[in-house]
């Protein structure tokens, strides 16, 4: 039987059932309306006379260069609100009238950020001494204030309207603590590696790291889209007056951190060649964790779908954030080296059904969810991204073909040839390399639940052919 080869997906098409997996379809027709949902309600919803906010947005959309560490300064002394002037008294009252399934999916939201901002307060610290210029320090300083100021609010919130907590922030951090998801958990473990590192190394590639990973994965992927959901809704449904307030001032300070760290990472990269492939690494790196973050619970769907947007709404709005923000900065995300985990090629609405559909069939997560039977589509996708994670600046002179023989799925192999990958089905009759293994483990491989070399010790991979080929491929997957 003849499958479809996904990486010709311009011509060969549509891989169906995929929809079990998620909503991504390797369709030609599969680019989604281009305005999302969500970026249509905020777009609608700027209700605060922001001209300023939006203006700053068009100037990083268009280029770092254009605005100044001064100006970013100097809009933070305009900006202040206070996180303790803020009246509750109303989201008392709705908050206990709201139904069960909206509260619950609402403080496992809140609680997200809550964690977030107490941790990105802390580790705002070492940036503060490895900054170059006075300029970044003094904004550094202005933003680790704001973080604090987050972190306070949101205390506030779960202490007096959702009555967790004894009114500490330990405390109310402590209540909400077992929400955390694991993709949560994995992507602040390494944004605290990183910026520990960072205290000892303050070198302007460390700082390009810790930037890349503070400012543009943290606060504009993962954090600025979760931002705007929820105060889209709570406008459109006229909810929550104070958390609302409070919503809108964060999002307006963390408008200017990222603007701040777009311009960093811009001017850092004007004097350290270095920090393209820097983030890069990381980015292969940190990805598989970070897609995960946002999964509800039981991935109960509900938890974003009753306030009016899909999960595919929110990740495609971070992977057009994340593409914009790389732009600014200079590095547009189809120039950076190596293999790149949100592939260019994809619309961001097709990056972020990616990210769901690889975390939605078990590949990427915890290993708790079951993973999916290797249906020919499964195994289709599967494939595409390990043929998108080749790199091939440590590909031969010549072709190399790498086959994988299943015991409980169909045999596959990838073909590394002249500067590109195929993935294709069946079993290729001049493999230099077969790998003998499950499908099961090789999939707790992909999402970097196991390791190969143990898999290896312990029997479970069984290589074949070339041993220069399986030294080859750990440069060939570099993550
Ligand atoms: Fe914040
Ligand atoms: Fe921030």
């Amino acid at each position: 039987m003849s499958l479809p080869v996904v990486e010709r997906r311009k011509e060969l098409i549509p891989v169906k059932g995929l929809k079990r997996y998620g909503t991504y379809k390797l369709a030609p027709s599969g680019r989604v309306a281009s305005q999302s949902a969500l970026g249509q309600h905020h777009i609608n919803t700027i209700p605060y006379g922001a001209a300023d906010s939006v203006r700053l947005r068009t100037v990083m959309a268009a280029h770092a260069q254009q605005i100044s560490y001064e100006d970013l300064y100097e809009r933070w002394e305009h900006g202040h609100w206070r996180a303790t002037g803020i009246d509750f008294s109303v989201d008392k009252e709705q908050w206990a009238a709201l139904p069960q399934l909206e509260r619950d999916a609402a403080l496992w939201n809140y609680s997200l950020f809550f964690h977030g901002e107490d941790i990105v307060a802390t580790d705002l610290a070492p940036f503060i001494d490895a900054a170059p210029l006075e300029e970044q320090r003094y904004f550094l300083a202005t933003q680790q204030v704001d973080e604090a100021r987050h972190a306070v609010f949101f205390k506030r919130f779960m202490h007096e309207v959702v009555g967790n907590g004894d009114g500490s922030i330990r405390s109310s951090l402590a209540a909400t603590e077992p929400l955390l998801t694991w993709g949560f958990r994995k992507t602040f473990e390494k944004l605290d590696e990183i910026t520990g590192r960072l205290r000892k190394d303050r070198s302007k590639l460390a700082l390009a790291r810790a930037v890349f990973m503070y400012h543009l994965i943290v606060e504009a992927t993962l954090a600025q889209p979760g931002q705007h959901f929820i105060e889209s809704y709570l406008v459109e449904r006229d909810l929550l007056p104070g958390f609302r307030e409070g919503m809108r001032n964060i999002a307006l300070d963390e408008q200017r951190h990222i603007a701040f760290g777009v311009k960093l990472l811009h001017d850092l990269h004007q004097q350290e060649p270095r920090v393209p492939e820097a983030i890069a690494d990381l980015m292969r790196e940190v990805m598989p964790y970070s897609v995960t973050l946002f999964i509800p619970p039981n991935w109960d769907r509900r938890y974003v779908e009753t306030f009016g947007f899909t999960l595919e709404d929110i990740y495609e709005e971070g992977a057009r954030s994340l593409e914009q923000k790389l732009r600014a900065a200079g590095m547009p995300l189809e120039t950076l080296p190596g293999p790149i985990p949100f592939p260019p090629d994809l619309s961001p609405r097709e990056r972020g059904e990616l990210g769901l559909a690889m975390a939605e069939a078990g590949i990427l997560g915890d290993g708790t969810r079951p993973v999916a039977p290797s249906t020919p589509e499964l195994m289709a996708l599967l494939f595409d991204q390990m043929r998108r994670a080749v790199d091939h600046r440590a590909a031969p002179g010549h072709p190399v073909v790498l086959q994988w023989d299943f015991k409980d799925a169909e045999p596959w192999h990838l073909r590394v040839d002249n500067g590109a990958t195929r993935a294709e089905p069946g079993v290729a009759a001049d493999a230099d390399l077969t790998l003998k293994v499950s499908y099961r483990d090789w999939v707790d491989v992909i999402g970097r639940r196991a390791d190969p070399l143990r898999l290896m010790a312990t029997g479970r991979l069984r290589p074949k052919g070339s041993l220069r080929t399986l030294v080859l491929m750990r440069r060939l997957f570099p993550s």
